[in-house]
Order: C-alpha cells, then structure tokens, then sequence
C-alpha cells in the first residue's frame, strides 16, 4: 500500500510517500520560515499563497524520486487540521483533486495524530499503550494512547502552548522567529539559576499547564532596572528549565496515574535537548522509557501525515466515499475513533 502525504496546516509544505512494507519512499519539505520571519510570526494569507505556489512542484517532485506516478498511489492523504484555515484548504483541493482524478481515495488527517503516530516510524517503535506528550506551537497536551485512533485528554494548557511560550519569551528577548529554537540555542550558553521563575501549575493536582504567567515574568525580568543584557543567557536558561521542570513533572505523574511505562514526546519542542534530558533523567527513576521521534520528523513534515494515513488503512478505515474538501481548524484530537470503527 502506497501513500501520499500532504501538509500545509500552517509554515510548512510537506510531502512524502510511504509504503506499508517498506516505509518512506520519498520525502520533500519546504518551511516559510523566512517568508514570515519580517513580521515576526505566520501571517495566514502568505502561508497559504506559498502553499499554492509549491505544493504542485513538491508533489511532482516526490513522486520522481519515489519512482512512482499518482496512479501507482492507493490513497492521498492530507492534514484536515487543526491548523490555518486558508493553509489546510490548500493541501485539502490539492488532494482531493488528485484523487479524484486518479480514481483514488483521498484521506483527511488529523495533525496532531500525525505528530504522536511518528515515533512508531523508528526501528524500536513504542508499543501500546503509552503516554504521549505534544508539545508543538499550537498545543501542550498529554494523552493516553491505547491504539491507533483510541485517545483520551489527560491534560493541556490552559492558555499559550509550549512552544508559543518560547516563541513569545525569545520575541522579548529580540530574538526574532522562529524563536524557540534560538532560544533554545542561547539557553545553552547560560547558567541556570540566578532568576527566580514561576514553575506554573506544578502544584495545581491536575495534569493542566499554563505557560502564559511565565513569558510576563520573564518580561518583568528584562523591564526592571537591574536588568543587564549579559544576563541574557541565564534568563533563558532559567526559562527553559522553568517549562522542562513543569513538563516532566507532569509527564512523569501521568505515566505514575496510569501505570504506564511508556512516555512518547511528539511535536517541535520534542526537539528541545534540555527537555529531553529532563524527560529522560525522571523516566529512569520510574523505570519508564521515552521515546522520540527521529529529529526531522519533529516538526511538521509530510511524512507523519503519509504514515498517520496508512496505519489507519491497513486497519481497515474506509475513506469516505463522497469527494468534499474538508478541513477543521479546530479538531480535538480526542473526537478520533478507531479506524475500524470510523
Ligand atoms: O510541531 P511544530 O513544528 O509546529 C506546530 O506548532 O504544529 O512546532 C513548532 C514549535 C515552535 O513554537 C518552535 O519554536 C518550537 O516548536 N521549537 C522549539 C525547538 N524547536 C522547535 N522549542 C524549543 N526548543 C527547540 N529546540
Ligand atoms: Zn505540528
């Protein structure tokens, strides 16, 4: 079984094509980082014009070095959402209109399926059930995954996503966008410890977080009049082990809750070393063992989309039948079901 992924729910174009028995075949990824970087964030209208403007191009391209024509595909999938409203209806009619051309099925995915299906594309891939914890701009969530399509919400943020607290913190801090990996990168280069942060929520009983109080500290930090710039690096090591700490925490403790072993990190700031090694330290305490998915498959990417897909078909979901471009800007991940079920 041959796949097709497409994602366009926000920055990135990505495609790829797996297949069932021998994984991915090809892939090819484009980000708009730099298109949206003067603004200083995604501007939807752009993202969705660049969308137009390279999808065509990245599919062709794909399926060349795939050694395949659309009609060697069994299905097209795309990401349905959650995401930019414009950017997912791109990726949708692209799909949509390649499939029903082709005669072929066309598949909607959820993004955040994609992003916590991944790590079962490694060589050692978790087994069910696990933990997954997903922390990309957009969400901070941690779910019970019991199998493919079988979610249930533990917990998430009650305000900014993790990755939006980074992206946010490193725009205080001018460290223009994308932030979090920059400021990942200066985090690395300070001490931890000379500014006292909030570790929000830590204590709240519940597996919630919130991000937002923690980016207003840091701004109340560099507003004060003690503030030097060479404190620079400290406070943003002091900020990333302020959000590590309230994420291990709470990962930890819903491993502990339901007596699991198995935590699986999903999303862009699954790629955050510090956090990893914080995941990493306490997993072992608990004899528990997380995984990650490889480090280009952290951000969005087609690949996930393309696997998310076959997975659900080779367990029997039935594409729907009547071809409609639909997208969900707003999708709880736990509205999914089962493939067999759908
Ligand atoms: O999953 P993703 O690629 O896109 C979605 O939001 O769906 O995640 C992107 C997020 C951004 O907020 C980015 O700043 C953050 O992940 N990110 C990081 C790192 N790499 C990406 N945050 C902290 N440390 C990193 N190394
Ligand atoms: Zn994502």
């Amino acid at each position: 079984m041959k796949v097709l992924g497409i994602e366009s729910s926000c920055d990135e174009t990505g495609v790829a094509v797996f297949e069932a028995r021998r994984g991915v075949l090809a892939q090819t990824l484009h980000t708009q980082a730099d298109l949206h970087a003067v603004y200083g964030g995604v501007v939807p209208e752009l993202a969705s014009r660049d969308h137009i403007r390279l999808l065509p191009v990245l599919i062709r391209q794909t399926l060349r070095e795939a050694g395949l024509d659309v009609s060697d595909l069994d299905a097209i999938a795309y990401t349905a959402g959650p995401g930019l409203a414009g950017a997912l209806l791109v990726g949708a009619s692209v799909a949509e209109a390649m499939a029903m051309a082709a005669g072929i099925a066309a598949l909607p995915v959820h993004h955040l399926e994609g992003h916590l299906l991944s790590p079962l594309l490694s060589d050692d891939p978790p087994a069910f059930p696990f933990v997954a914890l997903l922390v990309s701009g957009g969400h901070t969530q941690l779910m019970r995954v019991a199998d493919v399509g079988d979610y249930e919400l533990l917990g998430e943020t009650l305000d900014d996503a993790a990755g939006e607290a980074f992206d946010k913190t490193a725009k205080i801090l001018a460290l223009g966008y994308p932030g979090g990996p920059q400021l990942a990168a200066l985090a690395a280069r300070g001490k931890v410890g000379r500014f006292r942060l909030p570790r929000p929520m830590l204590h709240s009983g519940d597996l919630d977080f919130s991000f937002s109080g923690l980016k207003t500290a840091v701004l109340n930090v560099v507003s004060s009049p003690d503030w030097r710039p060479e404190f620079q690096a400290g406070l943003a090591a002091d900020f990333q082990q302020a959000v590590v700490d309230v994420l291990t925490a709470k990962a930890m403790a819903a491993l502990e809750r339901g007596k699991m072993r198995t935590l699986v990190v999903a999303g862009g700031v699954g790629a955050n070393r510090a956090l990893r090694a914080g995941l990493d330290d306490a997993a072992v305490m608990l004899g528990a063992r997380v995984h990650y998915p490889a480090p280009e498959l952290c951000t969005d990417n087609g690949v996930m989309i393309a696997f998310a897909a076959a997975q659900r078909l080779m367990r029997g979901e039935r594409p729907l039948a009547d071809p409609a471009i639909r997208v969900r800007p707003r999708w709880p991940l736990s509205e999914l079901v089962r493939p067999s079920q759908g």
